[in-house]
């Protein structure tokens, strides 16, 4: 089989074997990613029309407990400031998003326990009795089944933990010893159990991947099957052990958006904020290629520059108006309207 017979294999069959993931990851042309980019397009267009549903993100902690290799705002970065946000200074960027027309905001922050489950849940609880109609999606890493469980019976809907990679040598590579990547994926699986709209990811070029990890990871979303898939080019960091490393590419990242449309037709699936950065149209080439979410940032201003995870972040100059202002127009360039309506995951009819 020839590589476009393989993403004919992918639409058809929705899985690939590990070989032919490797052959089709490690060996495309520029004509299977403009194969792989048309179809992934016509299918994002069916499921959602020519609309991208926009969420603003709130980081309200860059503390983290975690020493990921490739994380600028980790435990060992000593040159950081850190901050929290009060619950009240997060209602405020929810109420300017609100204003702006988000009906989801997303909570991320790093793995920071002065946030326990009662901050948590009292944080969620403020956002859904003053926005009842919004979504609460959070991003706040590995926790306790019990306390995902508590967070959702206080209204969160969605649950983003990226798996990163889902090849164990690899995973060690990324992260110390006391992170594991099987706590991590237990942890999906839990998120997915009690009935989160869940979200996993990884990073395309982050340090000693390989075709066969990204294999891996297509081969573990083909088995979790989750309503949301964030990925993004790997970008160095100067404060990091992997300061020197290279960056992952942008072309990459989008022939692998382009398999993940194609693999979950219904998948929300974000244009993220790194693709932005390595590629100044790279969101936009990320619509083009079967995505259907951004993510403007809603942050208060004060604090952008101290959520870097990577170098030279797209977005952190402009403020949460000017922001949305331009990603809308980046939209519109292309053809696209922006949605403002919660946009939860929709199986088809037949459950599939
Ligand atoms: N480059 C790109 N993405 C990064 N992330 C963390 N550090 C980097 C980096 N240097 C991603 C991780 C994490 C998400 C919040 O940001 O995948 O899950």
């Amino acid at each position: 089989m020839n590589n476009t017979e393989l993403i004919d294999k992918l639409n058809k069959e929705k899985s690939l074997r590990k070989a032919e993931w490797m052959r089709l990851i490690g060996t495309y042309s520029e004509f299977d990613f403009e194969y792989a980019r048309t179809l992934a397009q016509k299918i994002a267009i069916e499921k959602f029309g020519k609309t991208i549903y926009f969420r603003g993100i709130i980081e309200f902690t860059n503390y983290c407990k975690n020493d990921c290799y490739y994380c600028g705002i980790r435990r060992s970065n000593r040159w950081l400031s850190r901050y929290r946000l009060t619950k009240e200074e997060i209602i405020e960027c929810c109420t300017e998003g609100y204003h702006g027309g988000f009906r989801t905001f997303v909570l991320q922050g790093g793995e920071d326990m002065y946030f326990n489950d009662d901050r948590v849940v009292e944080i969620i609880k403020a956002i859904k009795k003053k926005f009842p109609d919004c979504a609460v999606t959070l991003s706040i890493g590995e926790r306790e089944k019990e306390s995902y469980l508590r967070f959702f019976q206080a209204g969160a809907d969605r649950y983003l933990l990226r798996h990163e990679t889902a090849d164990n040598e690899h995973y060690k590579r990324l992260h110390p010893d006391e992170m594991l990547l099987d706590h991590r994926l237990n942890c999906l699986n839990n998120l997915k159990d009690i009935g989160y709209q869940t979200g996993c990811g990884f990073m395309v070029g982050s340090p000693f991947g390989t075709d066969q990890s990204l294999a891996e990871d297509m081969l573990y979303i083909s088995k979790l099957k989750p309503q949301m898939v964030g990925i993004g080019p790997f970008i160095p960091h100067k404060d990091t052990p992997f300061c020197n490393m290279q960056s992952g590419s942008a072309e990459k990242t989008l022939f692998m958006l382009s398999l993940i449309r194609i693999m979950l037709p219904n998948v929300l699936l974000p244009a993220t904020t790194a693709l932005g950065t390595v590629r100044g149209d790279g969101r936009q080439q990320g619509v083009l290629c079967g995505c259907n979410v951004i993510m403007p940032n809603l942050s208060p201003m004060s604090v952008r520059k101290k959520y870097m995870l990577y170098d030279n972040k797209a977005g952190t100059a402009d403020n949460a108006v000017t922001g949305v202002r331009k990603l809308r127009e980046q939209m519109e360039e292309i053809g696209y309207t922006v949605t403002v309506g919660r946009g939860d995951f929709k199986e088809n009819r037949d459950g599939k």
